[in-house]
């Protein structure tokens, strides 16, 4: 209790999910929580049994994160922490689980399956995934940055993934922006540690979200793969985002946390 104290923190797609966790633990801490996501009532249902502030936005728009940073100017003069946590994973559409499904029966059969999504991907898609989560990083980042440094110290926290290091196949456009997001965050680190604003990143394993439910068939064979044998459950995440916020990690920087059950081993 009370690692927080004091706080404010922003964390983005918070809605549901990791950000959300998040949300709920900085908030037991003693944080003051600003929820931003997509849609104002989702947002709105997050923050309001957590007595925070909600604000609607795509981090991927400039205009949308300005507006959504005059209301947290507007709410207030200081900010200890940011979560840049929104992102999507490209996997729930009925086209990639359907291709799911195939080679799941094609690997069975014991045949060769070839993964011809970078092939296929359009300029929209992929553009929408580094949009979403490296342009949505840096936006969010650059904004909150003119509010940190008036004070001094703070954390920033962004969310990477084992897909920053590891390189799984259909993903190359998710790949691409979290290992882009792990060489942001070392960059920033570096360059904010003369105003004592850390910048670390977690980089979780599969951990049971929305997000990761469409791996419903393949999530067998994960667990088989884990050497904890489960998926991950959010607050593994949160309590790692609790600790990098907090004055306990005041000597961490540049660095990469993996809750991933052993999954992967090399961060
Ligand atoms: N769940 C996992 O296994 C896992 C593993 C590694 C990394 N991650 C990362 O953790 C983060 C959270 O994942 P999750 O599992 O909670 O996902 P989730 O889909 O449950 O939640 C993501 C939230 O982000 C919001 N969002 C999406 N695009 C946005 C945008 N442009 N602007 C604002 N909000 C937006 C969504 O509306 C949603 O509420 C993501 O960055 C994801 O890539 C998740």
């Amino acid at each position: 209790m009370d690692r927080l104290k004091g706080k404010v923190a922003l964390i983005t797609g918070a809605a549901r999910g990791l950000g959300r966790q998040i949300a709920q633990r900085f908030t037991e801490e003693g944080a003051r929580v600003i929820i931003n996501d997509l849609d104002l009532d989702r947002a709105e249902a997050a923050a309001q049994p957590l007595q925070g502030l909600a604000v609607a936005g795509d981090v991927s728009s400039s205009a949308d994160v300005e507006a959504m940073f005059r209301i947290v100017g507007d709410y207030t003069d200081r900010l200890d922490i940011l979560v840049n946590n929104a992102g999507i994973g490209g996997t729930d559409d009925e086209q990639a689980a359907e291709r799911r499904r195939e080679n799941a029966e094609a690997i069975a059969r014991g045949e060769v399956v070839h993964n011809d999504s970078t092939m296929e991907m359009t300029d929209e898609a992929w553009d929408r995934m580094l949009g979403v989560h490296l342009r949505g990083t840096f936006l969010c980042t650059r904004a909150a940055l003119k509010i940190m440094t008036r004070d001094e110290g703070g954390s920033i926290i962004n969310m990477g993934s084992i897909m920053g290091t590891y390189g799984k196949p259909g993903g190359t456009a998710y790949c691409a922006a979290k290992a882009g997001i792990l060489g942001f965050s070392r960059a920033l680190a570096h360059e904010m540690a003369t105003r004592k604003i850390r910048v670390n990143s977690i980089a979780p394993g599969f951990i049971d979200t929305d997000m990761t439910a469409p791996l419903v068939e393949m999530k067998p064979w994960i667990e088989t793969q884990t050497p904890l044998a489960t998926f991950g459950e959010p607050d593994d995440i949160a309590w790692a985002a609790v600790y990098l916020a907090s004055d306990e990690a005041k000597f961490m920087t540049g660095q990469v946390i993996s809750p991933n059950g052993g999954w992967y081993m090399s961060q």
